[in-house]
Protein backbone atom coordinates (compact mmCIF):
# COMPACT_ATOMS: atom_id res chain seq x y z
CA UNK A 1 0.00 0.00 0.00
CA UNK A 2 1.40 3.31 -0.88
CA UNK A 3 -0.08 7.06 -0.63
CA UNK A 4 -1.08 9.13 -3.47
CA UNK A 5 -1.49 12.59 -3.77
CA UNK A 6 -3.95 13.32 -6.60
CA UNK A 7 -4.52 16.97 -8.02
CA UNK A 8 -6.86 18.02 -10.97
CA UNK A 9 -6.05 21.06 -12.66
CA UNK A 10 -8.96 23.48 -10.94
CA UNK A 11 -11.52 25.11 -13.22
CA UNK A 12 -11.61 28.47 -13.62
CA UNK A 13 -14.57 30.14 -11.65
CA UNK A 14 -16.50 31.95 -14.39
CA UNK A 15 -18.97 29.52 -15.71
CA UNK A 16 -19.73 26.19 -15.53
CA UNK A 17 -17.22 23.74 -17.50
CA UNK A 18 -17.78 22.13 -20.94
CA UNK A 19 -16.97 18.16 -21.82
CA UNK A 20 -13.92 19.35 -22.90
CA UNK A 21 -12.72 20.95 -19.77
CA UNK A 22 -13.84 17.76 -18.00
CA UNK A 23 -12.07 14.93 -19.87
CA UNK A 24 -8.69 16.96 -19.91
CA UNK A 25 -8.24 17.29 -16.21
CA UNK A 26 -10.45 16.28 -13.43
CA UNK A 27 -12.18 13.14 -15.03
CA UNK A 28 -8.94 11.36 -15.82
CA UNK A 29 -7.55 12.42 -12.42
CA UNK A 30 -11.11 10.74 -10.94
CA UNK A 31 -10.64 7.65 -12.87
CA UNK A 32 -7.23 7.46 -11.21
CA UNK A 33 -8.49 8.62 -7.53
CA UNK A 34 -11.08 5.79 -7.75
CA UNK A 35 -8.63 2.97 -9.13
CA UNK A 36 -5.72 3.35 -6.55
CA UNK A 37 -8.63 3.87 -3.78
CA UNK A 38 -9.87 0.31 -4.80
CA UNK A 39 -6.58 -1.17 -4.96
CA UNK A 40 -6.53 -0.41 -1.26
CA UNK A 41 -3.90 2.82 -1.36
CA UNK A 42 -4.39 6.05 0.52
CA UNK A 43 -5.36 8.50 -1.95
CA UNK A 44 -5.64 12.09 -1.78
CA UNK A 45 -7.22 13.54 -4.53
CA UNK A 46 -8.02 17.43 -4.47
CA UNK A 47 -9.82 20.03 -6.63
CA UNK A 48 -10.46 23.18 -6.33
CA UNK A 49 -11.61 26.24 -7.98
CA UNK A 50 -9.63 28.95 -9.67
CA UNK A 51 -11.54 32.24 -8.67
CA UNK A 52 -8.65 35.39 -9.39
CA UNK A 53 -7.80 37.11 -12.24
CA UNK A 54 -9.66 39.34 -14.71
CA UNK A 55 -12.11 37.06 -15.93
CA UNK A 56 -13.66 36.16 -12.64
CA UNK A 57 -14.52 40.01 -11.98
CA UNK A 58 -15.48 40.53 -15.45
CA UNK A 59 -18.06 37.72 -15.29
CA UNK A 60 -18.57 38.86 -11.76
CA UNK A 61 -19.85 42.28 -13.56
CA UNK A 62 -21.53 40.29 -16.29
CA UNK A 63 -23.62 38.72 -13.58
CA UNK A 64 -24.19 42.38 -11.69
CA UNK A 65 -23.04 40.75 -8.53
CA UNK A 66 -19.94 41.49 -6.27
CA UNK A 67 -17.22 39.11 -7.22
CA UNK A 68 -16.74 37.63 -3.55
CA UNK A 69 -20.85 36.63 -4.05
CA UNK A 70 -20.32 35.37 -7.39
CA UNK A 71 -17.85 33.07 -7.09
CA UNK A 72 -18.95 31.71 -3.93
CA UNK A 73 -22.15 30.97 -5.75
CA UNK A 74 -19.92 29.35 -8.54
CA UNK A 75 -18.10 27.77 -6.62
CA UNK A 76 -21.48 25.55 -5.12
CA UNK A 77 -22.45 25.03 -8.85
CA UNK A 78 -19.17 23.70 -9.73
CA UNK A 79 -19.22 21.56 -6.59
CA UNK A 80 -22.59 20.29 -7.14
CA UNK A 81 -22.08 19.43 -10.92
CA UNK A 82 -18.88 17.69 -9.89
CA UNK A 83 -20.86 15.70 -7.70
CA UNK A 84 -23.25 14.69 -9.99
CA UNK A 85 -20.44 13.63 -12.43
CA UNK A 86 -19.34 11.39 -9.44
CA UNK A 87 -16.14 13.31 -9.03
CA UNK A 88 -14.61 11.97 -6.02
CA UNK A 89 -12.07 14.93 -4.69
CA UNK A 90 -11.52 14.52 -0.98
CA UNK A 91 -12.09 18.11 -0.27
CA UNK A 92 -13.11 20.61 -3.49
CA UNK A 93 -11.47 24.05 -2.29
CA UNK A 94 -11.33 27.47 -3.53
CA UNK A 95 -7.96 29.83 -4.40
CA UNK A 96 -9.32 32.63 -3.06
CA UNK A 97 -9.28 30.63 0.76
CA UNK A 98 -7.94 32.18 3.59
CA UNK A 99 -5.13 29.37 3.01
CA UNK A 100 -4.59 30.27 0.05
CA UNK A 101 -4.11 33.89 0.82
CA UNK A 102 -2.12 33.17 3.49
CA UNK A 103 0.13 30.31 1.53
CA UNK A 104 0.90 32.73 -1.32
CA UNK A 105 2.00 35.72 0.96
CA UNK A 106 4.55 33.27 2.53
CA UNK A 107 5.70 32.02 -0.85
CA UNK A 108 6.53 35.38 -2.41
CA UNK A 109 8.19 36.48 1.18
CA UNK A 110 10.61 33.20 0.69
CA UNK A 111 10.72 33.73 -2.69
CA UNK A 112 12.32 37.57 -2.42
CA UNK A 113 14.53 36.67 0.63
CA UNK A 114 15.71 34.29 -2.05
CA UNK A 115 16.75 36.69 -3.97
CA UNK A 116 14.41 35.35 -6.67
CA UNK A 117 12.28 38.50 -6.82
CA UNK A 118 12.83 41.65 -8.89
CA UNK A 119 11.43 44.84 -8.28
CA UNK A 120 10.53 46.77 -11.47
CA UNK A 121 9.04 49.66 -12.61
CA UNK A 122 6.94 49.90 -15.65
CA UNK A 123 4.89 52.12 -18.18
CA UNK A 124 1.33 51.12 -17.73
CA UNK A 125 -2.01 52.37 -18.81
CA UNK A 126 -3.68 54.36 -15.95
CA UNK A 127 -7.24 55.83 -15.86
CA UNK A 128 -7.49 58.97 -13.65
CA UNK A 129 -11.62 59.02 -14.15
CA UNK A 130 -11.28 55.27 -12.58
CA UNK A 131 -8.44 56.34 -10.41
CA UNK A 132 -6.49 52.91 -11.29
CA UNK A 133 -4.27 51.57 -13.32
CA UNK A 134 -5.84 49.25 -15.94
CA UNK A 135 -4.94 45.81 -16.42
CA UNK A 136 -4.80 44.56 -20.51
CA UNK A 137 -8.36 42.95 -20.47
CA UNK A 138 -9.64 46.59 -18.75
CA UNK A 139 -8.86 48.41 -21.86
CA UNK A 140 -10.47 48.38 -25.30
CA UNK A 141 -9.78 49.98 -28.98
CA UNK A 142 -9.88 49.90 -32.32
CA UNK A 143 -7.29 46.81 -33.23
CA UNK A 144 -4.39 48.56 -35.00
CA UNK A 145 -3.91 45.50 -37.31
CA UNK A 146 -7.81 44.75 -39.03
CA UNK A 147 -10.04 48.20 -37.62
CA UNK A 148 -11.80 46.62 -35.46
CA UNK A 149 -13.28 48.70 -32.90
CA UNK A 150 -14.03 46.14 -30.04
CA UNK A 151 -10.48 44.76 -29.82
CA UNK A 152 -9.32 43.83 -25.94
CA UNK A 153 -6.34 45.12 -24.38
CA UNK A 154 -4.52 41.61 -24.38
CA UNK A 155 -6.22 40.37 -28.06
CA UNK A 156 -8.17 41.65 -31.43
CA UNK A 157 -11.17 39.12 -31.31
CA UNK A 158 -11.80 39.78 -35.05
CA UNK A 159 -8.58 39.05 -36.45
CA UNK A 160 -6.62 36.88 -33.11
CA UNK A 161 -3.78 39.00 -33.41
CA UNK A 162 -2.01 38.84 -29.90
CA UNK A 163 -2.12 42.87 -28.60
CA UNK A 164 -0.27 45.05 -25.83
CA UNK A 165 -3.15 47.88 -24.22
CA UNK A 166 -0.63 50.80 -25.77
CA UNK A 167 -1.15 49.26 -29.16
CA UNK A 168 -4.57 50.22 -29.58
CA UNK A 169 -5.93 53.34 -31.57
CA UNK A 170 -8.48 55.21 -29.53
CA UNK A 171 -8.13 53.45 -25.97
CA UNK A 172 -10.88 53.59 -23.38
CA UNK A 173 -11.64 52.02 -19.72
CA UNK A 174 -13.86 49.30 -19.85
CA UNK A 175 -14.83 50.01 -16.27
CA UNK A 176 -16.13 53.32 -17.29
CA UNK A 177 -15.66 54.32 -21.15
CA UNK A 178 -13.18 57.18 -19.94
CA UNK A 179 -10.60 58.30 -22.99
CA UNK A 180 -8.43 59.87 -20.83
CA UNK A 181 -5.92 57.56 -20.33
CA UNK A 182 -2.26 57.77 -19.57
CA UNK A 183 1.10 55.88 -19.31
CA UNK A 184 2.27 56.47 -15.60
CA UNK A 185 5.01 54.29 -14.16
CA UNK A 186 4.17 51.80 -11.57
CA UNK A 187 6.23 49.29 -9.78
CA UNK A 188 5.67 44.95 -10.44
CA UNK A 189 7.05 42.00 -9.02
CA UNK A 190 9.13 39.71 -11.17
CA UNK A 191 9.35 36.21 -10.51
CA UNK A 192 13.33 35.22 -11.82
CA UNK A 193 12.47 32.00 -13.45
CA UNK A 194 15.85 32.49 -15.78
CA UNK A 195 17.79 31.96 -12.80
CA UNK A 196 15.83 28.57 -11.81
CA UNK A 197 16.45 27.51 -16.00
CA UNK A 198 19.64 24.89 -15.14
CA UNK A 199 17.42 23.08 -12.38
CA UNK A 200 14.71 23.02 -13.97
CA UNK A 201 16.08 21.39 -16.94
CA UNK A 202 17.97 18.93 -14.92
CA UNK A 203 14.71 18.39 -13.18
CA UNK A 204 12.47 17.74 -16.71
CA UNK A 205 15.89 15.69 -17.96
CA UNK A 206 15.08 13.15 -14.82
CA UNK A 207 11.85 12.07 -15.84
CA UNK A 208 12.47 10.08 -18.39
CA UNK A 209 8.92 8.18 -17.86
CA UNK A 210 6.59 11.17 -18.53
CA UNK A 211 4.39 11.43 -21.18
CA UNK A 212 6.29 13.07 -24.16
CA UNK A 213 3.50 15.74 -24.67
CA UNK A 214 4.40 16.88 -21.20
CA UNK A 215 8.34 16.82 -21.46
CA UNK A 216 7.87 17.96 -24.71
CA UNK A 217 6.19 21.72 -23.77
CA UNK A 218 8.33 21.61 -21.10
CA UNK A 219 11.60 21.54 -23.29
CA UNK A 220 10.25 23.89 -25.99
CA UNK A 221 9.53 26.67 -23.24
CA UNK A 222 13.01 26.14 -21.72
CA UNK A 223 14.47 25.97 -24.94
CA UNK A 224 13.02 27.92 -27.92
CA UNK A 225 13.71 31.85 -28.70
CA UNK A 226 15.04 33.31 -25.37
CA UNK A 227 14.75 30.18 -23.52
CA UNK A 228 13.11 30.55 -20.13
CA UNK A 229 11.48 34.33 -19.29
CA UNK A 230 10.97 36.08 -16.09
CA UNK A 231 7.61 36.46 -15.29
CA UNK A 232 5.49 38.99 -13.99
CA UNK A 233 3.90 37.59 -10.83
CA UNK A 234 1.77 40.96 -9.70
CA UNK A 235 -1.38 42.88 -11.45
CA UNK A 236 -3.58 45.86 -10.79
CA UNK A 237 -6.77 44.47 -9.70
CA UNK A 238 -8.67 44.57 -6.60
CA UNK A 239 -9.72 40.87 -6.47
CA UNK A 240 -7.12 38.28 -5.83
CA UNK A 241 -4.53 37.91 -2.93
CA UNK A 242 -3.22 41.01 -1.58
CA UNK A 243 0.61 41.50 -2.51
CA UNK A 244 2.15 41.32 1.14
CA UNK A 245 5.49 39.95 1.99
CA UNK A 246 4.90 37.42 4.35
CA UNK A 247 2.65 39.09 7.03
CA UNK A 248 4.23 42.31 6.01
CA UNK A 249 3.50 45.69 4.23
CA UNK A 250 5.50 45.15 0.62
CA UNK A 251 6.17 49.02 0.18
CA UNK A 252 5.22 49.88 -3.41
CA UNK A 253 2.59 47.11 -3.86
CA UNK A 254 -0.49 48.60 -2.26
CA UNK A 255 -3.43 47.95 -4.15
CA UNK A 256 -1.82 45.66 -6.24
CA UNK A 257 -2.65 41.59 -6.07
CA UNK A 258 -0.68 38.27 -7.24
CA UNK A 259 -1.20 37.13 -10.54
CA UNK A 260 -3.53 34.42 -11.01
CA UNK A 261 -1.64 31.97 -12.02
CA UNK A 262 1.23 32.74 -9.01
CA UNK A 263 -1.01 31.56 -6.48
CA UNK A 264 -3.53 29.30 -8.58
CA UNK A 265 -1.24 25.99 -8.10
CA UNK A 266 -0.12 27.06 -4.80
CA UNK A 267 -3.74 26.37 -3.88
CA UNK A 268 -3.04 22.48 -4.27
CA UNK A 269 -1.02 22.70 -1.14
CA UNK A 270 -3.65 25.42 0.67
CA UNK A 271 -6.19 22.78 -0.59
CA UNK A 272 -5.36 20.22 1.69
CA UNK A 273 -4.78 22.74 4.55
CA UNK A 274 -8.81 23.36 3.92
CA UNK A 275 -9.38 19.63 4.15
CA UNK A 276 -7.62 19.66 7.70
CA UNK A 277 -9.61 22.51 8.53
CA UNK A 278 -12.77 21.37 7.07
CA UNK A 279 -12.34 18.15 9.76
CA UNK A 280 -12.06 15.71 6.72
CA UNK A 281 -8.22 15.17 7.49
CA UNK A 282 -5.77 15.49 10.19
CA UNK A 283 -2.20 16.37 8.74
CA UNK A 284 -1.63 18.06 5.77
CA UNK A 285 2.35 18.18 5.72
CA UNK A 286 2.61 14.19 5.72
CA UNK A 287 1.52 14.73 2.12
CA UNK A 288 3.30 18.08 1.18
CA UNK A 289 6.19 18.05 3.37
CA UNK A 290 8.81 16.06 2.77
CA UNK A 291 10.09 16.95 6.10
CA UNK A 292 7.02 15.21 7.17
CA UNK A 293 7.13 11.94 5.61
CA UNK A 294 5.78 13.10 2.38
CA UNK A 295 8.65 11.77 0.75
CA UNK A 296 6.56 8.14 0.57
CA UNK A 297 3.42 10.00 -1.08
CA UNK A 298 3.78 9.75 -4.77
CA UNK A 299 2.05 12.77 -6.00
CA UNK A 300 0.85 12.95 -10.07
CA UNK A 301 -0.87 16.09 -11.07
CA UNK A 302 -3.73 15.61 -14.32
CA UNK A 303 -4.03 18.90 -16.71
CA UNK A 304 -4.45 19.60 -20.45
CA UNK A 305 -1.65 20.53 -22.46
CA UNK A 306 -2.61 24.49 -22.42
CA UNK A 307 -1.48 24.18 -18.54
CA UNK A 308 1.75 22.19 -18.85
CA UNK A 309 4.46 25.22 -18.88
CA UNK A 310 3.00 26.08 -15.75
CA UNK A 311 2.91 22.67 -13.95
CA UNK A 312 6.63 21.98 -15.28
CA UNK A 313 8.16 25.23 -15.12
CA UNK A 314 6.05 28.06 -13.21
CA UNK A 315 5.12 26.34 -10.19
CA UNK A 316 8.18 24.39 -9.90
CA UNK A 317 10.12 27.67 -9.49
CA UNK A 318 7.88 28.44 -6.69
CA UNK A 319 8.43 25.45 -5.17
CA UNK A 320 12.18 24.90 -5.63
CA UNK A 321 12.99 28.55 -5.31
CA UNK A 322 11.68 28.69 -2.04
CA UNK A 323 14.05 26.26 -0.79
CA UNK A 324 11.86 24.63 1.87
CA UNK A 325 10.91 21.19 1.55
CA UNK A 326 8.04 21.28 0.16
CA UNK A 327 7.10 17.71 -2.27
CA UNK A 328 7.44 18.24 -6.03
CA UNK A 329 4.91 16.58 -8.62
CA UNK A 330 6.11 12.87 -9.55
CA UNK A 331 4.31 12.47 -12.64
CA UNK A 332 2.37 14.90 -14.73
CA UNK A 333 -0.08 13.23 -16.82
CA UNK A 334 -1.42 15.82 -19.67
CA UNK A 335 -3.89 15.49 -22.63
CA UNK A 336 -5.03 16.90 -25.86
CA UNK A 337 -8.07 18.95 -26.29
CA UNK A 338 -11.53 17.38 -27.55
CA UNK A 339 -12.94 19.09 -30.00
CA UNK A 340 -16.77 19.22 -30.60
CA UNK A 341 -18.68 18.42 -34.05
CA UNK A 342 -15.22 20.14 -36.82
CA UNK A 343 -14.63 22.68 -34.07
CA UNK A 344 -13.64 23.69 -30.84
CA UNK A 345 -15.21 23.67 -27.80
CA UNK A 346 -15.71 27.38 -26.04
CA UNK A 347 -16.92 28.61 -22.80
CA UNK A 348 -17.17 32.43 -24.41
CA UNK A 349 -19.06 31.10 -27.16
CA UNK A 350 -20.93 28.85 -25.48
CA UNK A 351 -20.14 26.15 -27.98
CA UNK A 352 -20.60 22.51 -27.50
CA UNK A 353 -21.99 20.33 -24.24
CA UNK A 354 -21.21 21.59 -20.83
CA UNK A 355 -21.30 19.54 -17.88
CA UNK A 356 -24.93 21.08 -16.66
CA UNK A 357 -26.38 20.31 -20.00
CA UNK A 358 -24.63 17.01 -20.10
CA UNK A 359 -26.19 15.74 -17.01
CA UNK A 360 -29.86 16.43 -18.53
CA UNK A 361 -30.00 14.24 -21.04
CA UNK A 362 -28.29 10.93 -20.08
CA UNK A 363 -26.61 10.16 -16.53
CA UNK A 364 -23.49 10.64 -15.40
CA UNK A 365 -21.68 6.99 -16.33
CA UNK A 366 -22.81 7.07 -19.71
CA UNK A 367 -20.84 10.86 -20.48
CA UNK A 368 -17.47 9.07 -18.39
CA UNK A 369 -17.18 6.05 -20.46
CA UNK A 370 -17.58 7.77 -23.37
CA UNK A 371 -15.01 10.50 -22.65
CA UNK A 372 -12.84 8.45 -20.94
CA UNK A 373 -12.16 5.55 -23.22
CA UNK A 374 -11.82 7.92 -26.01
CA UNK A 375 -9.51 10.55 -23.56
CA UNK A 376 -7.29 12.68 -25.92
CA UNK A 377 -4.04 10.94 -24.73
CA UNK A 378 -1.93 10.62 -28.16
CA UNK A 379 -3.76 13.62 -29.85
CA UNK A 380 -7.20 15.78 -30.09
CA UNK A 381 -9.97 14.14 -30.26
CA UNK A 382 -13.19 15.11 -31.92
CA UNK A 383 -16.67 14.53 -29.86
CA UNK A 384 -19.94 13.38 -32.56
CA UNK A 385 -22.69 12.52 -31.92
CA UNK A 386 -22.62 9.78 -34.03
CA UNK A 387 -19.62 8.40 -32.12
CA UNK A 388 -21.31 8.89 -28.78
CA UNK A 389 -23.76 7.00 -29.69
CA UNK A 390 -22.28 4.45 -31.52
CA UNK A 391 -20.03 3.85 -28.43
CA UNK A 392 -22.67 3.99 -25.62
CA UNK A 393 -24.68 1.76 -27.53
CA UNK A 394 -22.27 -0.89 -29.20
CA UNK A 395 -20.11 -1.09 -25.16
CA UNK A 396 -22.69 0.09 -22.55
CA UNK A 397 -25.82 -1.26 -23.85
CA UNK A 398 -25.50 -4.32 -26.01
CA UNK A 399 -22.13 -5.51 -24.43
CA UNK A 400 -22.14 -4.92 -20.57
CA UNK A 401 -25.83 -4.25 -19.80
CA UNK A 402 -27.38 -6.79 -22.22
CA UNK A 403 -24.98 -9.32 -20.17
CA UNK A 404 -25.88 -9.10 -17.10
CA UNK A 405 -29.91 -8.60 -18.02
CA UNK A 406 -29.38 -11.79 -20.14
CA UNK A 407 -27.88 -13.83 -17.43
CA UNK A 408 -30.08 -12.53 -14.21
CA UNK A 409 -33.19 -13.40 -16.62
CA UNK A 410 -32.45 -16.21 -17.89
CA UNK A 411 -31.42 -17.67 -14.51
CA UNK A 412 -34.54 -16.40 -12.73
CA UNK A 413 -36.62 -18.22 -15.46
CA UNK A 414 -34.83 -21.44 -15.10
CA UNK A 415 -33.28 -21.98 -11.84
CA UNK A 416 -34.92 -19.12 -9.97
CA UNK A 417 -32.99 -15.65 -8.45
CA UNK A 418 -30.18 -17.36 -6.74
CA UNK A 419 -26.99 -18.71 -7.86
CA UNK A 420 -27.57 -22.08 -8.75
CA UNK A 421 -25.44 -25.28 -7.40
CA UNK A 422 -25.28 -28.22 -10.02
CA UNK A 423 -22.61 -29.16 -12.13
CA UNK A 424 -19.31 -28.45 -12.30
CA UNK A 425 -16.69 -25.86 -14.37
CA UNK A 426 -15.27 -27.90 -17.49
CA UNK A 427 -12.35 -26.76 -20.29
CA UNK A 428 -14.34 -23.95 -21.58
CA UNK A 429 -14.88 -22.35 -17.88
CA UNK A 430 -11.36 -22.85 -17.15
CA UNK A 431 -10.12 -21.14 -20.13
CA UNK A 432 -12.23 -18.11 -19.48
CA UNK A 433 -11.17 -17.77 -16.11
CA UNK A 434 -7.63 -17.90 -17.39
CA UNK A 435 -8.01 -15.11 -19.71
CA UNK A 436 -9.71 -13.42 -17.58
CA UNK A 437 -7.05 -13.24 -15.19
CA UNK A 438 -4.74 -12.86 -18.07
CA UNK A 439 -6.66 -9.62 -19.13
CA UNK A 440 -7.16 -8.13 -15.23
CA UNK A 441 -3.21 -7.93 -15.16
CA UNK A 442 -3.18 -6.19 -18.15
CA UNK A 443 -5.36 -3.94 -17.06
CA UNK A 444 -3.68 -3.23 -14.03
CA UNK A 445 -0.97 -2.41 -15.63
CA UNK A 446 -1.90 0.02 -18.24
CA UNK A 447 -4.35 1.76 -15.24
CA UNK A 448 -0.90 1.84 -12.82
CA UNK A 449 0.81 3.33 -16.13
CA UNK A 450 -1.78 5.63 -16.41
CA UNK A 451 -2.31 4.31 -19.89
CA UNK A 452 -6.34 4.98 -20.21
CA UNK A 453 -7.18 4.52 -23.80
CA UNK A 454 -5.50 1.04 -23.02
CA UNK A 455 -7.31 0.41 -19.77
CA UNK A 456 -10.75 1.37 -21.66
CA UNK A 457 -10.18 -1.23 -24.33
CA UNK A 458 -8.40 -3.82 -21.93
CA UNK A 459 -12.10 -3.20 -19.91
CA UNK A 460 -14.12 -3.07 -23.02
CA UNK A 461 -12.47 -6.87 -23.76
CA UNK A 462 -13.17 -7.90 -20.68
CA UNK A 463 -16.84 -7.58 -20.77
CA UNK A 464 -16.56 -8.84 -24.67
CA UNK A 465 -15.41 -12.41 -23.10
CA UNK A 466 -18.37 -12.87 -20.91
CA UNK A 467 -20.42 -12.34 -24.14
CA UNK A 468 -18.52 -14.26 -26.15
CA UNK A 469 -18.47 -17.34 -23.23
CA UNK A 470 -22.31 -16.71 -23.08
CA UNK A 471 -22.88 -16.64 -26.89
CA UNK A 472 -20.57 -19.82 -27.20
CA UNK A 473 -21.97 -22.55 -24.32
CA UNK A 474 -25.33 -21.40 -24.87
CA UNK A 475 -26.73 -22.30 -21.55
CA UNK A 476 -30.27 -21.93 -22.89
CA UNK A 477 -29.64 -24.79 -25.55
CA UNK A 478 -27.51 -26.64 -22.96
CA UNK A 479 -30.21 -26.14 -20.31
CA UNK A 480 -32.37 -28.88 -22.98
CA UNK A 481 -30.04 -31.46 -22.76
CA UNK A 482 -27.66 -31.04 -19.85
CA UNK A 483 -29.60 -29.01 -17.35
CA UNK A 484 -26.24 -29.60 -14.11
CA UNK A 485 -24.36 -28.17 -16.89
CA UNK A 486 -25.99 -25.02 -17.51
CA UNK A 487 -26.39 -24.40 -14.26
CA UNK A 488 -22.46 -24.20 -13.98
CA UNK A 489 -22.71 -22.03 -16.42
CA UNK A 490 -24.98 -19.78 -15.21
CA UNK A 491 -23.12 -19.87 -11.82
CA UNK A 492 -20.07 -18.83 -13.34
CA UNK A 493 -21.87 -15.94 -15.39
CA UNK A 494 -23.64 -14.49 -12.79
CA UNK A 495 -20.01 -14.54 -10.89
CA UNK A 496 -18.82 -12.46 -13.79
CA UNK A 497 -21.35 -9.74 -12.52
CA UNK A 498 -19.53 -8.61 -8.98
CA UNK A 499 -15.97 -8.65 -11.12
CA UNK A 500 -17.38 -6.51 -13.97
CA UNK A 501 -18.79 -3.96 -11.35
CA UNK A 502 -15.55 -3.91 -9.22
CA UNK A 503 -13.26 -3.37 -12.40
CA UNK A 504 -15.34 -1.25 -14.21
CA UNK A 505 -16.17 0.74 -10.90
CA UNK A 506 -14.06 3.43 -11.75
CA UNK A 507 -15.19 4.31 -14.97
CA UNK A 508 -18.70 4.28 -14.38
CA UNK A 509 -19.33 3.94 -10.54
CA UNK A 510 -23.24 4.55 -10.67
CA UNK A 511 -24.01 1.39 -12.89
CA UNK A 512 -21.06 -0.28 -11.05
CA UNK A 513 -23.28 0.03 -7.54
CA UNK A 514 -25.98 -0.76 -9.04
CA UNK A 515 -24.41 -4.37 -10.41
CA UNK A 516 -23.31 -5.42 -6.87
CA UNK A 517 -26.88 -4.10 -5.03
CA UNK A 518 -28.87 -6.75 -7.68
CA UNK A 519 -26.30 -8.99 -6.66
CA UNK A 520 -26.21 -8.47 -2.81
CA UNK A 521 -22.89 -7.74 -2.42
CA UNK A 522 -22.44 -5.53 0.28
CA UNK A 523 -18.53 -4.32 -0.54
CA UNK A 524 -16.29 -3.21 -3.38
CA UNK A 525 -13.23 -5.56 -3.23
CA UNK A 526 -10.78 -5.62 -5.87
CA UNK A 527 -10.48 -8.88 -7.93
CA UNK A 528 -6.59 -8.75 -6.79
CA UNK A 529 -7.39 -13.15 -7.17
CA UNK A 530 -9.17 -13.75 -10.46
CA UNK A 531 -10.15 -17.55 -9.68
CA UNK A 532 -11.36 -16.77 -6.27
CA UNK A 533 -12.98 -13.34 -7.31
CA UNK A 534 -15.14 -15.58 -9.65
CA UNK A 535 -15.99 -17.90 -7.04
CA UNK A 536 -17.38 -14.78 -4.61
CA UNK A 537 -21.10 -15.95 -5.15
CA UNK A 538 -21.82 -19.24 -3.79
CA UNK A 539 -24.54 -21.69 -4.62
CA UNK A 540 -27.58 -20.69 -3.35
CA UNK A 541 -26.65 -16.89 -3.06
CA UNK A 542 -29.62 -14.36 -4.06
CA UNK A 543 -29.61 -11.88 -6.46
CA UNK A 544 -32.42 -9.72 -8.14
CA UNK A 545 -32.15 -9.06 -11.78
CA UNK A 546 -31.19 -5.38 -12.11
CA UNK A 547 -33.05 -2.85 -13.72
CA UNK A 548 -32.06 -1.88 -17.24
CA UNK A 549 -28.26 -0.37 -16.67
CA UNK A 550 -28.15 1.33 -19.83
CA UNK A 551 -30.63 2.49 -22.29
CA UNK A 552 -29.85 2.92 -26.30
CA UNK A 553 -29.59 5.84 -27.61
CA UNK A 554 -32.00 6.47 -30.76
CA UNK A 555 -31.72 7.65 -33.91
CA UNK A 556 -34.28 10.53 -32.76
CA UNK A 557 -32.19 10.76 -29.41
CA UNK A 558 -28.96 11.62 -31.41
CA UNK A 559 -30.60 13.96 -33.66
CA UNK A 560 -32.56 15.79 -31.18
CA UNK A 561 -29.22 16.06 -29.25
CA UNK A 562 -27.19 17.21 -32.17
CA UNK A 563 -29.59 19.88 -33.22
CA UNK A 564 -30.02 21.37 -29.40
CA UNK A 565 -26.63 21.63 -29.24
CA UNK A 566 -25.62 23.09 -33.03
CA UNK A 567 -25.94 26.71 -31.88
CA UNK A 568 -24.30 28.51 -28.78
CA UNK A 569 -25.54 28.23 -25.31
CA UNK A 570 -28.09 31.21 -24.19
O1 LIG B 1 -6.74 26.34 -17.34
C1 LIG B 1 -7.39 26.40 -16.32
O2 LIG B 1 -8.55 26.01 -16.26
C2 LIG B 1 -6.74 26.95 -15.05
N1 LIG B 1 -7.77 27.45 -14.19
C3 LIG B 1 -5.96 25.85 -14.40
C4 LIG B 1 -5.22 26.22 -13.18
S1 LIG B 1 -4.40 24.86 -12.59
C5 LIG B 1 -3.44 25.33 -11.35
F1 LIG B 1 -2.54 26.09 -11.57
F2 LIG B 1 -3.96 25.41 -10.25
ZN1 LIG C 1 -7.92 42.89 -35.27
Amino acid sequence: MARHLITSAIPYINGIKHLGNLVGSQLPADLYARYLRARGHEVLFLCATDEHGTPAELAAAKAGKPVAEYCGEMHDVQADIAARFGLSFDHFGRSSSPQNRRLTQAFAARLADEGLIDEVEQQQIYSPTDGRFLPDRYVEGTCPNCGFEDARGDQCDNCTKQLDPEELVSPRSTISGATDLEMRATKHLMLRQSAMKDRLDQWIDSKVDWPVLTTSIAKKWLHDGDGLQDRGITRDLSWGVPVRRGDAEWPGMEGKVFYVWFDAPIEYIACAQEWVDAGKGSDWGRWWRTDQGADDVRYTQFMGKDNVPFHTLSFPSTIMGSNEPWKLVDYIKSFNFLNYEGGQFSTSRGRGVFMDQALEILPADYWRWWLLSRVPETSDVEFTWETFQVDVNKDLADVLGNFVSRITKFCRSKFGEAVPEAGSYGPAEEALIAELTERVARYQTQMDAIELRKAAQELRAIWAAGNEYLQAQAPWSTFKTDPDKAAAQVRLALNLIPLYANLSAPFIPDAAAKMLRAMRVADMVWPENVPEALALLPAGHGFEVPEVLFAKISDEDRNAWSERFAGTRD
